[in-house]
């Protein structure tokens, strides 16, 4: 199980040393939360935030855009240095599009869904895909509950997509008991912001949550 820990969590005042911490941990991505106040009800940071943080770290940064619209946008964080961008199949009128342009410009594309937004969404996109991102909770903050129907639909997904070499990554709520969950529905990344950054001691959490 890899650990993607989401820096939506980090002291905003001191993000280079906490991701700095994260990769001293064993995180195996960085997650990064590009909220813009209109797809999701709060604002984060964006492309240059990121940029400023790549040097910090050998990881793949996994970036997470709750972006609406957002196909403007995926060049700048290519650029950035992104390793993997995902974007929302609900924050795009030409989900097929916005994932052909992350790959065109050398990135693994991703997708995410909503918990309301069931998997038949991306049944026409699945060659197009890397990553699918199964929302756990409804995106914009930290700290929230794990909503347990999305277990069903991680599990679905799993069928879905065969023999292709795709990751789930679940993301929102993740616990060390909710990654159990996860991990038995299918899962192979689990993101999580407040259970890594709970207690100073990253490492032991990572691994809590790897099980
Ligand atoms: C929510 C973000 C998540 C968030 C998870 O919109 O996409 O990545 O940071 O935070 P926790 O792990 O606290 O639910
Ligand atoms: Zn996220």
């Amino acid at each position: 199980m890899k650990i993607a820990p989401s820096i939506l969590s980090a002291d905003f005042a001191r993000l280079g040393e906490e991701v700095r911490a994260l990769t001293a941990a064993g995180a195996d991505y960085v997650h990064v939360d590009v909220m813009d106040g209109h797809f999701v009800p709060n604002l984060t940071f964006g492309a240059p935030v990121m940029k400023a943080l790549r040097k910090h770290s050998p990881l793949p940064f996994d970036v997470h855009l709750m972006i609406e619209p957002v196909d403007h946008l995926i060049p700048a964080f290519a650029e950035a240095g992104a390793d993997i961008v995902t974007v929302h199949a609900e924050a795009t009128r030409h989900l097929d599009r916005s994932l052909q342009l992350i790959r065109s410009l050398g990135k693994k594309a991703g997708v995410s869904l909503n918990p309301a937004t069931p998997e038949s969404a991306i049944a026409y996109v699945l060659d197009a895909v890397d990553l699918i991102l199964v929302m756990s909770v409804n995106p914009g903050f930290g700290g929230q509950s794990f909503i347990p129907s999305q277990a069903e639909k991680i599990a679905n997904i799993k069928r879905m997509i065969g023999s292709r070499a795709i990751e789930i990554e679940v993301d929102g709520g993740v616990t060390p008991a909710t990654a159990k969950i996860c991990a038995a529905a299918g899962a192979d990344v689990l993101v999580a912001g407040s259970a890594v950054f709970a207690t100073p001691d990253y490492a032991a959490n990572i691994a809590a949550l790897r099980g």
